[in-house]
């Protein structure tokens, strides 16, 4: 499958210089959005997770189907403020100021084989904070799957060696 064709670029968003990858071209085409998924379940599989954890809000998209797949469970990592039930936090930086990701601190057991999956890897910096929380609950992160990866944005460099990253398309 080719799934560069299925994801659809964007010039100028959000803004000028920005060449936007819309992955909502291939999440309609039933037959890419199973394919992509089966890869990354697969890898998964290869990797011995027995959980699935995922930051808001593409991230879900992505792991949820990975989690059903395996059938593992799925949790997701939230901005802060938005789980109901006690949470650890850890913040990160956006281009202007700062947020914060939390996890309920129950979501995951010590030891407890994490893959972690989102939609795209850019600079790396929300998938080295859903890390932080993983590990903060002492989860072990055995993968790090990604639909797209921009090589250009160096994200892989703030993972690896360390953690194991897999990406289906890159730009
Ligand atoms: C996008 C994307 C990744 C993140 C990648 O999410 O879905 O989660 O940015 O960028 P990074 O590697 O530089 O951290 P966004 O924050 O736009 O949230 P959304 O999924 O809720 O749209």
């Amino acid at each position: 499958m080719d799934f560069k064709s299925k994801i659809r670029v964007i010039e100028d968003f959000p803004q000028p210089g920005i060449r936007f990858k819309d992955i909502t071209t291939l999440l309609k085409d039933g037959q890419a959005y199973r394919a992509a998924i089966d890869k990354l379940a697969e890898y998964a599989e290869s990797k011995g997770a027995d959980l699935v954890v995922g930051p808001e809000a593409r991230g879900f998209v992505i792991g949820a189907p990975i989690a059903y797949k395996l059938g593992k469970g799925f949790v997701p990592v939230r901005k802060a403020g938005k789980l109901p039930a006690e949470t650890v936090q850890a913040e990160y930086d956006l281009e202007y100021g700062q947020d914060a990701l939390a996890i309920h601190k129950d979501a995951i057991r010590q030891g407890q084989k994490v893959l972690v999956a989102d939609d795209l890897l850019a600079t790396g910096g929300t998938i080295s904070t859903t890390i932080n929380l993983v590990e903060q609950l002492g989860g072990k992160v055995v993968g790090c799957v990604f639909l797209i990866e921009l090589t250009y944005l160096n994200g892989r460099k703030k993972l690896e060696p360390e953690y194991h990253v897999f990406s289906l398309v890159q730009y």
